[in-house]
């Protein structure tokens, strides 16, 4: 079974909505899948999502308040065959963070949508609801490509196949 962490900063806005998402997809796809999700920083773990959060996967059909932040952990890069990244900061933080001969490949949510390759999923934290409209829009996008490629190539690590501009080096 394929594992995929998905990871921003607060855990309590993007990468929720990008685990629900993604769970949502495999669902319709009858995939089976491990998702969760975390933080690079530990502000608000323990936290549910942040309301407006909620409220936009709500406005979806998925519920989200049941989901609680954690921290990034240096188990998780073995645990997971997949960590992706809901901007390239997270992605930077991440490739730093990634313990050496670790298992988990990295990549940047939106490098799994054709044309979106080296974009972020915009942090909507200091935005109103249009900005959580939008990061449910492309937290979708992405988890959703992600699990039809998945489901369409038993995606493992190493076989990601993607151009790497995301690093922004
Ligand atoms: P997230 O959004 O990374 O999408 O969960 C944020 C949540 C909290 C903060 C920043 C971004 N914060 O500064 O507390």
């Amino acid at each position: 079974m394929t594992s995929v962490l998905f990871v921003c900063l607060g855990n309590i806005c993007r990468s929720p909505l990008a685990e629900a998402a993604f769970r949502a997809e495999a669902e319709r796809l009858g995939l089976e899948v491990e998702a969760d999700s975390a933080g690079t920083g530990d502000w608000h773990a323990g936290h549910p999502p942040d309301r407006r959060a909620t409220a936009a996967a709500a406005r979806n059909g998925i519920d989200i308040s049941h989901l609680r932040a954690r921290q990034v952990r240096p188990q998780d890069f073995d645990r997971f065959d997949h960590i992706v990244a809901l901007d390239r900061q997270n992605l930077r933080d991440l490739q730093r963070l990634q313990p050496r001969g670790s298992k988990a490949e990295l990549s940047l949510l939106l490098d799994h949508v054709a044309g979106r390759e080296g974009q972020a999923v915009a942090d909507p934290y200091y935005g109103g609801d249009a900005h959580f409209d939008t990061a449910w829009a492309d937290a979708a996008a992405g988890a959703t490509a992600l699990a039809r490629r998945i489901a369409a190539t038993g995606l493992s690590p190493g076989q990601t196949g993607e151009p790497r501009q995301s690093e922004g080096r």
